[in-house]
């Protein structure tokens, strides 16, 4: 028979277990949350201890019904608190998460390697200009290599040593590794007619020992202009332009006379940049020979063409004294770009 005193723990059990679930509910944080089961379920001053102490007083009129009730009492507020705390922990996670409509968040990102960038502002400065980009196989013939650049059977820069053969069948011509961009502008030659305005940015291999301006892989930015009355002046301000637009500033374009099997005349190309002359290239006037070989009429066009180093530009602007640094995929280094 239940008796007055057994009523009024139950009462106070059935209070308890109330008010208990229903600040868990409304618990906002993680904080709260805890405060709670400190209050309720706290071993020294919790709510429970209080209501355990009534429990012993009772014990003696009936012990089953009032322990029942109690383990009841302590299951439910213990679950209501994990609920709780599984709630506000999801809220947790939520308030870390991105919130893509949120203006100016910064979010930690990779991005685009600097030999990569330089690329595309080359491909764009040069696209201002007209110029088209073009791209062309790095595994390729001697043809395309050096034949039709003019560059003949003994030549030295053939030489094994200085560029990676591939092995063949016996008999076969070798296929190699590209060792220029050069071979983009006989491809493109091939295929379209004057008036032409290519740029081609790629891989050449060398087989260089890697030190601090050489490296066995490499990349070049190649320009090739075929019009009816191209001049020499025409590439100076190309080349001008597209120094001053990637390096910032009027820089100034030096040409010292030199020889390319592929051009005539051909000249060495040196920028100006910072108080400092620093070489960056070769370029000249197409050779009427290459421009028949791919059998254009050179008495109708005349053509520029030049080549220039990725890697060289881009140390050149950002200040990069060891071309390796380009290639060591330490993040420190490549985070700065
Ligand atoms: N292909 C040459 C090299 O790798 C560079 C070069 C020189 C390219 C003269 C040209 C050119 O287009 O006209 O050294």
């Amino acid at each position: 028979m239940p008796t007055p005193a057994l009523d009024a723990l139950v009462a106070e059990i059935e209070r308890c277990r109330a008010e208990a679930i229903v600040a868990l509910q409304a618990a906002a944080d993680e904080q709260a949350v805890e405060e709670l089961r400190v209050a309720f379920l706290g071993a020294r001053s919790g709510r429970l201890k209080s209501v355990q102490k009534l429990l012993g007083a009772l014990v003696a009129a009936d012990p089953p019904a009032a322990g029942r009730h109690f383990n009841d009492l302590k299951t439910a507020i213990t679950r209501a608190l994990e609920t709780a705390q599984h709630r506000v922990a999801g809220q947790a996670v939520q308030a870390q998460a991105i919130d893509v409509t949120l203006p100016g968040t910064a979010v930690p990102t990779g991005h685009v390697h600097p030999i990569t960038q330089t690329i595309r502002q080359v491909q764009e400065i040069m696209a201002r200009l007209g110029f088209a980009s073009v791209d062309g196989p790095e595994v390729e013939d001697q043809w395309h290599n050096f034949d039709a650049l003019a560059i003949g059977r003994e030549h030295p820069a053939r030489d094994p040593l200085d560029n990676f053969y591939l092995a063949v069948a016996r008999g076969a011509d070798p296929l190699l590794l590209r060792s220029q961009t050069s071979t983009v502008q006989i491809r493109v030659m091939e295929q379209r007619q004057p008036p032409l305005r290519v740029v081609s940015l790629g891989r050449v291999y060398r087989p260089d020992t890697a030190d601090a301006t050489h490296y066995p892989m490499f990349h070049q930015v190649e320009g090739l202009l075929v019009e009816p009355g191209t001049t020499m002046a025409h590439l100076k301000s190309v080349l001008r332009f597209l120094a001053s637009s990637f390096l910032g500033g009027d820089v100034q374009v030096r040409f010292r006379p030199s020889f390319f099997p592929f051009t005539e005349p051909s000249v060495e190309v040196d920028m100006e940049w910072g108080g400092r002359w620093v070489e960056m290239g070769g370029a000249g006037m197409v050779d009427p020979a290459v421009l028949a070989a791919v059998g254009y009429d050179p008495q109708r066009v005349s053509g520029f063409a030049f080549g220039l180093g990725v890697e060289r530009i881009a140390a050149r602007r950002y200040g990069v004294s060891d071309i390796r640094d380009f290639y060591r995929n330490d993040v420190r280094f490549l985070q700065q770009f």
